[in-house]
C-alpha cells in the first residue's frame, strides 16, 4: 500500500467511527420523541436520553462519553433532591425520595447491619448515600460534627426523624482531621448502637463521601461466605514509616474554623499492656461482640486512652484490637485483605488503577466521568471519594445504576416508589 493510500484508508475508517458514534447518539434520540420528561433542543440533543444513555457508554469506559458527559452534566441543571431545601411531611420524603420501606428478601430479613455514618457537609451527597444504603431491617447512627451549621444538622434531623431505625448519635464531637475525635465520633455510635433494640449483626463505618457498590444482599452475603463471624479491618504491624504516629505526643490546634493536629517533642510512654500496634484502614466490618468487648475490655480501654495524643488514631486502634488473639472474632494473621473500600491512591497510580480522572484531595482520587468503569468492575463492597456538586454525573450515574441492581436482586413485589425512572434507557446488554 502506497503512503497515499494508507492514509486515505485511515481517514476512511476515522469517518466511519465519527459517523457510528454519531448513529448511536442520534437514533436513540429520534425515538426519545415521546418523552415529555426531557427537552430536547440543538445544544442537549447529543447528550442522548439524559443521562442513562451516557452513564451506560461511561460504564464500559468510553472514552468520548466522558467529553460529551462533562458538556451534557454542565447543561443539565443536577436534579436538586426534594424535602432538602424545603421540609416535607414524612410520608412524602420516604416517596420523593425513593426510600425502600420493605426488606427485599428473607435472607435480609435476617441479618441485621448497624452502620455508622460520620457527616459534616454537603446535604445532598448525605441523602444519597443514605437512600442507597437504607433497608429498613437495618440501623443507622448518624454522627453530625459539632461545627457544622445549624440548618444542616437541623435539615438532617428532619429526614432521620422519619425512620425509627435512623438515629443521630447522642453526642456530637467537633471532628479533627487525624484527630482523636474522629475515632471518638466513631465510639460514641457504638455506645448508642448496643444499646439500641434493633438486634444488628455487623457495623460498618462510612464518611458522607462514600458510595455502595455491592448491594445489602451482596455485602451480606460477602460477608458469610468469607467472614463469618470474624471481624474485617485490613492492617498490618505498625511499618517502620508509620511509627512518629504514636512515638511522640500530638495536639489538636482548633481555631476559628481552621483544625489540625501537630506532633509536640513529648515522647509516649510504650503502648499498654505491651501491646503490638499496628497500622491500618480506618474502615472496619465488626461484629456486635466484639464491639461490646472493644467497650469493655481493659485492654481496649487503656488503649483507647493512651491513643488520645497519637496521629489517625482510628488506623491503629481497631487494627490493633482485632489481631488480639482472644478478641472476639479476631483475626491475629490478617493482612490487608478484606475488599472494604475502593480507593484511587495517588501512589498506587499505575498498580491498583491508571490514574484519577477527576482530581485528588489529599492523595485520594475524588471520582470523575472518567473514573466510573473502575468504580463498578472493582471487589469492593464500597467506594470513596464523591463529590456529587463536583461531579453530579458520576453520582446520577451510579444511584441509578445502583437502584436497578437492588431492584434486579429483589425476591418481594416490587413498590412504584422504590424506582428511579418510571423507563430504563441503560443498555442492559453490556450489564450495566
Ligand atoms: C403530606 O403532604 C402531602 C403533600 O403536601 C399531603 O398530600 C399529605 O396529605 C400529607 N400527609 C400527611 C400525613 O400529613
Ligand atoms: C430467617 O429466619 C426465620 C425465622 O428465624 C427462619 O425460619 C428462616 O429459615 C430464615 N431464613 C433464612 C434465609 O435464613
Ligand atoms: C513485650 O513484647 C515483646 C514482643 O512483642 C516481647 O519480646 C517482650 O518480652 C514483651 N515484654 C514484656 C514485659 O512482656
Amino acid at each position: 500500500m502506497n503512503p497515499l493510500d494508507a492514509t486515505k484508508s485511515g481517514f476512511l475508517v476515522c469517518i466511519a467511527i465519527c459517523m457510528f458514534i454519531y448513529t448511536f447518539i442520534y437514533l436513540k434520540n429520534t425515538l426519545s420523541e415521546e418523552s415529555n420528561e426531557q427537552k430536547f433542543t440543538t445544544d442537549t440533543t447529543e447528550c442522548g436520553f439524559y443521562p442513562d444513555e451516557l452513564c451506560s457508554a461511561l460504564f464500559v469506559g468510553k472514552s468520548v462519553a466522558s467529553q460529551i458527559g462533562n458538556f451534557c452534566q454542565n447543561t443539565y441543571q443536577p436534579e436538586t433532591l426534594s424535602c432538602i431545601q424545603t421540609s416535607c411531611n414524612c410520608s412524602v420524603v420516604l416517596k420523593n425520595l425513593h426510600f425502600i420501606t420493605r426488606p427485599l428478601s428473607e435472607e435480609e430479613g435476617n441479618f441485621s447491619l448497624a452502620y455508622i455514618i460520620t457527616i459534616h457537609k454537603e446535604l445532598q451527597m448525605f441523602v444519597k448515600l443514605l437512600r442507597a444504603i437504607y433497608m429498613p431491617q437495618n440501623i443507622y447512627c448518624i454522627h453530625v460534627d459539632e461545627k457544622s451549621p445549624k440548618d444542616y444538622k437541623a435539615a438532617v434531623q428532619n429526614i432521620v426523624n422519619c425512620f425509627e431505625n435512623i438515629f443521630i448519635s447522642s453526642k456530637k464531637e467537633s471532628v479533627v482531621y487525624a484527630g482523636f475525635s474522629r475515632l471518638q465520633a466513631d465510639i460514641n455510635c457504638m455506645r448508642d448502637l448496643v444499646h439500641s433494640k434493633v438486634q444488628w449483626n455487623y457495623v460498618i463505618n462510612l464518611c458522607g463521601q462514600d458510595y455502595p457498590i455491592k448491594t445489602n444482599k451482596d455485602i451480606i452475603q460477602y460477608i458469610k461466605s468469607k467472614w463469618n463471624g470474624k471481624n474485617m479491618t485490613p492492617g498490618v504491624v505498625q511499618p517502620l514509616h508509620m511509627k512518629h504516629r504514636t512515638r511522640v505526643s500530638y495536639r489538636e490546634y482548633v481555631h476559628s474554623g481552621k483544625s489540625y493536629v501537630y506532633p509536640t517533642k513529648n515522647i509516649k510512654a510504650k503502648p499498654p499492656y505491651n501491646l503490638t500496634i499496628y497500622f491500618g484502614s480506618a474502615y472496619y466490618i465488626l461484629t456486635k461482640e466484639f464491639v461490646e468487648f472493644t467497650l469493655t475490655d481493659a485492654r481496649a480501654k487503656e488503649l483507647l486512652e493512651w491513643s488520645r495524643d497519637t496521629y489517625s488514631p482510628d488506623e491503629h486502634y481497631w487494627v490493633t484490637l482485632n489481631r488480639l488473639n482472644d478478641a472476639p472474632g479476631a483475626t491475629p494473621n490478617a493482612a490487608w485483605e478484606g475488599n472494604i473500600r475502593a480507593v484511587k491512591w495517588k501512589d498506587q497510580e499505575g498498580t491498583t488503577h491508571k490514574g484519577c480522572k477527576g482530581h485528588y484531595i489529599r492523595d485520594i482520587c475524588v471520582y470523575g466521568l472518567g473514573d466510573l468503569q473502575w468504580i463498578i468492575e472493582s471487589p469492593h463492597l464500597f467506594a470513596n471519594k464523591f463529590e456529587s456538586a463536583t461531579y453530579p454525573l458520576v453520582m446520577d450515574c451510579l444511584e441509578r445504576r445502583y437502584r436497578l441492581k437492588v431492584l434486579q436482586q429483589a425476591e418481594v413485589p416490587i413498590e412504584d416508589h422504590w424506582r428511579f425512572q418510571e423507563n430504563n434507557y441503560f443498555n442492559m446488554k453490556l450489564n450495566v
